[in-house]
């Protein structure tokens, strides 16, 4: 893994676009996973604001969501789908056939799952993916204890992760229980992955991925076996690390 530290959360968004911008004009047709929550939106602002005074191109990108609220619709203003449309979508020239997205309302959680591995399969797999990690150490929505070679799946939220997303939905008995989540495994066979984190309220999950041991208490923890990682994080986020970076 190679970690970077920003003073801000402005710096470490900056250096997050700059980095999708690189691939994108390495590779205009970048298989591009995206992470939804608070911490990828100043990545997406500055990536729509390169799209829109830079020219960054769009058109041949294809992109996969990590993960998406069970019984919620695409419509629904909670939703991944909707954030991301109003977070970096609507701002940019992606093709609407090039955006991929786990369906809330699908009838079978478990095949639609497998589905969506073979699509990112088909699409000759996540190029770079984008992530953030929650308070306990979850990557997309593996909490501790998903097994790290499970794929994309059907996955219950905990009650710290439920507490920390009812900022979005005004009360904490809005937000679904589940999720459809890409898997551990299927994060780790992402070619390139760009983690980020901001705020003291992850410094101790940023210090157990990084340098504690990998275990699926800590599914982020994967990573440090992962060929191609980068994380930023800002001074905050990195202040329990004991190593110098
Ligand atoms: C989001 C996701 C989650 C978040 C994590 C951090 O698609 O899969 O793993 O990245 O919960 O969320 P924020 O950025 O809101 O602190």
């Amino acid at each position: 893994m190679k970690i970077f530290i920003k003073k801000t959360y402005e710096e470490l968004s900056k250096e997050a676009a700059e980095i999708v911008k690189k691939a994108i004009q390495a590779k205009p047709n970048l298989v591009l996973g995206l992470a939804s929550g608070g911490t990828p939106q100043g990545c997406y602002q500055e990536l729509s604001r390169m799209h829109k005074e830079e020219g960054l191109d769009f058109s041949q990108v294809i992109c996969f969501s990590l993960d998406e609220y069970l019984e919620l619709s695409f419509n629904d203003p909670n939703s991944y789908y909707h954030f991301y449309r109003e977070n970096l979508l609507n701002h940019i020239n992606i093709q609407f056939r090039n955006i991929h997205f786990p369906d809330g309302l699908v009838d079978n959680p478990t095949e639609f799952s497998a589905e969506y591995d073979k699509k990112i399969k088909e699409a000759g797999g996540i190029d770079l993916q984008l992530l953030g990690i929650g308070r306990d150490g979850h990557l997309g929505f593996n909490e501790p204890g998903t097994p790290l070679d499970a794929r994309t799946h059907l996955a219950k939220l905990t009650n710290q992760t439920i507490e920390d997303n009812a900022r979005f939905f005004g009360k904490k008995e809005y937000v679904p229980k589940f999720v459809i989540t890409i898997g551990p495994q299927t994060i780790f066979e992402v070619k390139k992955i760009l983690l980020l984190a901001s705020g003291g309220n992850k410094a101790d999950a940023v210090a157990k991925f990084i340098e504690g041991s990998i275990t699926p208490q800590i599914t982020a923890s994967i990573l440090q076996k992962h060929p191609d990682t980068i994380v930023i994080l800002d001074e905050a986020a990195a202040s329990k690390l004991k190593g110098k970076y």
